[in-house]
């Protein structure tokens, strides 16, 4: 319900009135008059005249699940939008973990686990995601896909894209002059991604994903898809500051996260729906490839003990790196088996 209330004050462009909340969701004036003033102390600025009813003047920075519920539409009929729910903790250990149990205990596919904070942020090999209140993204989508498991990898190419979408959907809506595509350090601001799935921009990592899954031989139980953006960050740990950035970083300007989230959800929901169809990455292969940093670039592979150089090509219907070695022999590399990184660098 105040999922609800909250869209109606969103979507009227002027004042709306108590009755004709309480019409539209048949709901007492009572109840109408205590969400609101839930929403005031999670920090709406609402503005309340008589005779005209309620305006919000002022949002917060806040990712609940009203805030994200209110900017989607939550129709069953809605084939677009993949996301069925979304769920909201003020703190977890970490969201992945909170969507596996919750997967184990049968919760439906298409929810989506949001928290303000992690207590033990899990990353990629066994390494720590360092997880502040207040100014990052922690969400955790659940699904369950009927598709082989040897297909759901997949998926973390589909949600680096979709993340890489939402953000350059934000950054163009930032209209603060001194962003013009160029950033503070002269370098655009603009968002890639560092194969196979680490979203960079202004060549720092700005999203990093971590899927889990749980599978039999031949068939997929549910997967977990853990994304954690950089979004409103002044200051990183002394460990991550050299790689890591924000948008914040990159622009000087604050965005409200549960846009980005939103943005996510659209690009998420319709590669997904498109991904289904063929269980491969067929259908994404150039726009993965226009989006990936490390194309045509030489990188550097660290296999077991030894490492190479070579120039990446892009990524095949599979999302195995094609890469051309010294000696012009080509060869495909498995995302999880290598670890690439830029000659000089992270990327
Ligand atoms: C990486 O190492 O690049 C992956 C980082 C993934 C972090 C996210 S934050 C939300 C979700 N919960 C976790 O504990 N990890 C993922």
């Amino acid at each position: 319900m105040k999922s609800k209330i909250l869209k109606m004050l969103r979507d009227a462009d002027e004042f709306i009135s108590g009755q004709s909340i309480c019409d539209a969701l048949n709901v007492s004036r009572t109840a109408v008059w205590k969400y609101i003033n839930q929403l005031k102390t999670e920090g709406y600025e609402i503005e309340a005249v008589s005779n005209k009813g309620y305006h919000i003047v002022q949002y917060p920075d806040i990712v609940t699940k009203e805030e994200i519920e209110s900017q989607l539409v939550l129709k069953e009929s809605e084939t677009e939008n993949i996301i069925k729910k979304v769920v909201f903790y003020d703190e977890v250990d970490s969201t992945n973990n909170v969507a596996k149990q919750a997967a184990e205990d049968g919760e439906e596919s298409g929810t989506l686990f949001v928290t303000e904070h992690q207590t033990a942020g899990r990353g990629r090999r066994g390494k720590t995601w360092i997880s502040p209140a207040g100014s990052e993204i922690f969400m955790t989508l659940l699904l369950r896909p009927e598709i082989n498991p040897a297909a759901a990898p997949m998926l973390t190419i589909i949600a680096a894209m979709a993340v890489a979408y939402a953000l350059n959907d934000i950054v163009k809506y930032i209209s603060n002059p001194i962003v013009k595509n160029i950033s503070k350090s002269g370098i655009p601001v603009e968002c890639f991604i560092k194969w196979p799935n680490d979203i960079v921009m202004g060549n720092h990592k700005i999203c990093g994903i971590l899927t889990e899954m749980s599978a039999e031989p031949d068939w997929t139980n549910y997967v977990v898809i853990g994304i954690g953006i950089n979004v409103n960050t002044e200051q990183f740990d002394d460990e991550v500051n050299g790689i890591a950035t924000s948008i914040y970083r990159q622009t000087g300007v604050k965005v409200k996260r549960s846009t980005i989230i939103v943005h996510f959800i659209k690009h998420f929901s319709q590669m997904y729906t498109k991904f289904i169809e063929t269980c491969d990455l067929s259908a994404f292969i150039e726009d993965y490839n226009t989006l990936l940093i490390n194309c045509g670039r030489q990188v550097q592979i660290h296999e077991n003990n030894c490492s190479y150089t070579a120039l990446a090509q892009g990524i095949d219907k599979f999302g195995q790196l094609i890469v051309e070695k010294e000696d012009g022999q080509k060869t495909e590399i498995m995302a999880g088996e290598v670890s690439v990184r830029g000659l000089y660098g992270y990327v």
